[in-house]
């Protein structure tokens, strides 16, 4: 399918089932309905990649700490990390912090209402530019995120897969014609409740859907084949060894400052492999020298998990060791030492934050 048009009478009847199913659902969120383009920038960043369920007390807090503009360009980047711990897509924040303050110092602290200038600030794409503008400003420009594709590709069968340029620029233009130009703002808001709530991706319940008779999806009996999706791109395998070095109560760690995930994040020493790596043969490697691991005492097995990012696959082994006075004041030259009971003030990858979490609960 290259191109769908809406016709008139199938967008009016559309957004008025919309809107009355919308009317019936009381969702109450503190970023619906307000006009401060600020904390609509907020939200809907936060809610990008995270349901609204987790992402709430998020945005809570993160309004709490920097409730304007002013207050977060004025943060340090460490204790807007530190309040989005656990969200992922640690990027997300690291940009919402220098576009904040590009907002104060080239455009007087105001955030554009106009998707025009949104688009080219950095960590604003289609989608935020979109839901900004038409919830601050009733700018006329439809939302396209996972929930809205979902939904338009079952209503009206389109089979694109959104991750293909043509199917993207479907996605777009049949949002963009079905969009209520009068009410912008209301329109995407409903359409996005409708898919995080009614059209779900996994047995939606399409007998009491308002739309069953027209849908193409339900009629077809083909609900779970859409949105189609193009296979994953293969994820990459990492495989990431770290050490809990450990004396007096202490132990070390580092922050990671390279162009990589979790830039900024803290972590425990660690040595990448290509592979899975047993503690002997890890002990081979230079920088387990570097680290004298072989004159540690190691205080178990490895503790091993996997964790799914958007592009990679992260295989996780932690060992916990611990060292001589003379091997950790050597240690310390390079790592930062910190006190073991203050390591949940640094912000750290989930997995190791579990971790901690983890072995203080064992210990007890
Ligand atoms: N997901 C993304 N933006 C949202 C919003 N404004 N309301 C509900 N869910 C959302």
């Amino acid at each position: 399918m290259i191109h769908k048009r809406i016709d008139k009478k199938i967008q009016q009847a559309f957004i008025h089932k919309l809107f009355l199913w919308h009317a019936q659902v009381d969702r109450k969120l503190p970023w619906v309905g307000i006009k401060d383009p600020y904390r609509i920038w907020i939200s809907e960043v936060i809610l990008q990649q995270t349901r609204v369920e987790q992402g709430l007390s998020y945005y809570l807090n993160f309004i709490k700490h920097f409730p304007d503009i002013y207050a977060l360009a004025g943060a340090d980047i460490d204790m807007v990390l530190s309040l989005w711990q656990g969200l992922g897509y640690y990027s997300r924040a690291r940009n919402l912090h220098e576009t904040a303050k590009q907002i104060t110092q080239q455009y007087g602290g105001k955030v554009p209402l106009h998707y025009s200038e949104l688009i080219k600030l950095k960590g604003i794409g289609p989608y935020s530019a979109a839901a900004i503008s038409s919830f601050a400003a009733d700018e006329p420009k439809a939302v396209v995120d996972g929930n809205v594709v979902r939904v338009l590709a079952r209503i009206f069968g389109i089979t694109n897969p959104y991750k293909e340029k043509a199917g993207r620029n479907l996605f777009f233009e049949t949002a963009q014609q079905l969009l209520d130009k009068n009410n912008p703002g209301k329109y995407n808001q409903a359409v996005m409740d409708f898919g995080a709530l009614q059209c779900v991706p996994k047995n939606p319940n399409c007998r009491v859907c308002t739309f069953h008779r027209i849908c193409h999806a339900y009629q077809n009996n083909q609900v779970m084949q859409f949105p189609s999706a193009k296979a994953r791109a293969q994820l990459k395998n990492r495989y990431l060894n770290f050490f809990w070095i450990e004396y007096r109560n202490k132990m070390l760690i580092e922050k990671r400052c390279d162009k990589d995930i979790w830039k900024g994040l803290y972590q425990f020493p660690l040595i990448e492999t290509n592979a899975v790596f047993s503690f002997e043969e890890l002990l081979k490697s230079p920088l387990a020298k570097v680290l004298f691991l072989s004159k540690m005492s190691l205080k178990g097995p490895g503790w091993i998990k996997k964790q799914k990012l958007s592009h990679q696959e992260i295989h996780f082994t932690i060992y916990h060791l611990s060292a001589s006075g003379n091997i950790y004041r050597r240690l310390e030259e390079k790592y930062i030492s910190v006190a073991v009971s203050d390591l949940a003030l640094y912000s750290l990858p989930s997995t190791l934050a579990f971790y901690h979490n983890f072995s203080l609960s064992s210990k007890k």
